[in-house]
């Protein structure tokens, strides 16, 4: 599910191939007052994040590389160690 907030879409609203995991504006805002991030960073090949970074991202409830806790509407993966293994190592495969 990373593509569906972390990529460019059209004016339709279909993600946009050469957008993929690039990064883009949160559309929508919360109903409630929360702390509330308005863009999702390019993800694709996870830029600036060790695997160990990665691994503490997607098992301990999405803590950043600067070790404090990202905003909503990221989620707060717990992750497997295994699957945060193989999401990290997929979207470093991509070109
Ligand atoms: C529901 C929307 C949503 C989904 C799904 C989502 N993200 Fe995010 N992500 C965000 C938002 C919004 C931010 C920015 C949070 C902030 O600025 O505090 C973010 C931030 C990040 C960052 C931080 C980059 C940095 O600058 O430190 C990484 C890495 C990331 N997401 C990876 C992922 C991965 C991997 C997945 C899938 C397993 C995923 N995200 C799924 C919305 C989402």
């Amino acid at each position: 599910m990373c593509v569906e907030c972390h990529s460019g879409r059209d004016q339709q609203g279909n993600i946009l191939d050469s957008q993929r995991y690039m990064g883009a504006a949160i559309p929508f805002t919360a109903p409630w007052s929360i702390d509330w991030a308005t863009r999702a960073p390019r993800n694709k090949g996870l830029p600036g994040y060790t695997d160990a970074d990665a691994q503490r991202l997607l098992t301990e409830g999405s803590i950043s590389r600067r070790g404090v806790q990202l905003r909503a509407p990221m989620p707060r993966f717990r992750m497997t160690p295994q699957d945060a293994a193989d999401v990290t190592a997929f979207l470093r495969s991509l070109r």
